[in-house]
């Protein structure tokens, strides 16, 4: 069941989209805040509030691919994957990360504390190479800055 914290957050954007399949996205953006991702019983409960079926859902959820389908890490780390972070440096980051953590892409850490992930150009070429951790954009990386970076995510 949504909580009553999720029903009212969704509530309260739901009056900003014209039809209650197009909040889909946000919807899921706010439980998945409180429960970090969206099994297939969620999905179910939010397609439920909003009055749309699982599947129309599913397929919104499917084609954003911040909504994380399966258990995530308490933090995610998105590497950016795209031509300019490539470029600038996107290998030698991605074995620091991959070594650090001991995981590969797409796997959590055995502590649960990360999961590591690639995704598409984060917008911030300028700054390449970059990754996202949670919220928070970390740009103009190298390999030895991994580690003070990750000290600051318990
Ligand atoms: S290519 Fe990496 S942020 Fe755009």
């Amino acid at each position: 069941m949504l909580t009553e914290e999720e029903r009212n957050e969704i509530e309260a954007i739901m009056g900003h989209y014209p039809l209650a399949a197009a909040a889909g996205i946000e919807a899921l953006r706010i439980v998945q805040r409180h429960r970090r991702w969206i099994s297939d019983a969620t999905l179910c409960e939010v397609a439920e509030f909003l009055g749309i079926t699982p599947t129309e859902l599913d397929a919104v959820a499917t084609f954003y691919n911040l909504i994380f389908r399966q258990p995530v890490g308490r933090h995610v780390i998105l590497v950016c994957d795209s031509v300019s972070c490539w470029i600038m440096g996107y290998d030698n980051l991605l074995e620091k990360l991959k070594s650090r953590l001991n995981v590969d892409l797409g796997q959590t850490t055995s502590d649960g504390r990360f999961t590591l992930l690639p995704h598409v150009c984060l917008g911030a070429c300028d700054r390449a190479p970059v990754m996202m951790i949670d919220d928070q954009l970390y740009g103009e990386l190298d390999a030895d800055k991994i580690d003070a970076i990750l000290a600051n995510y318990a």
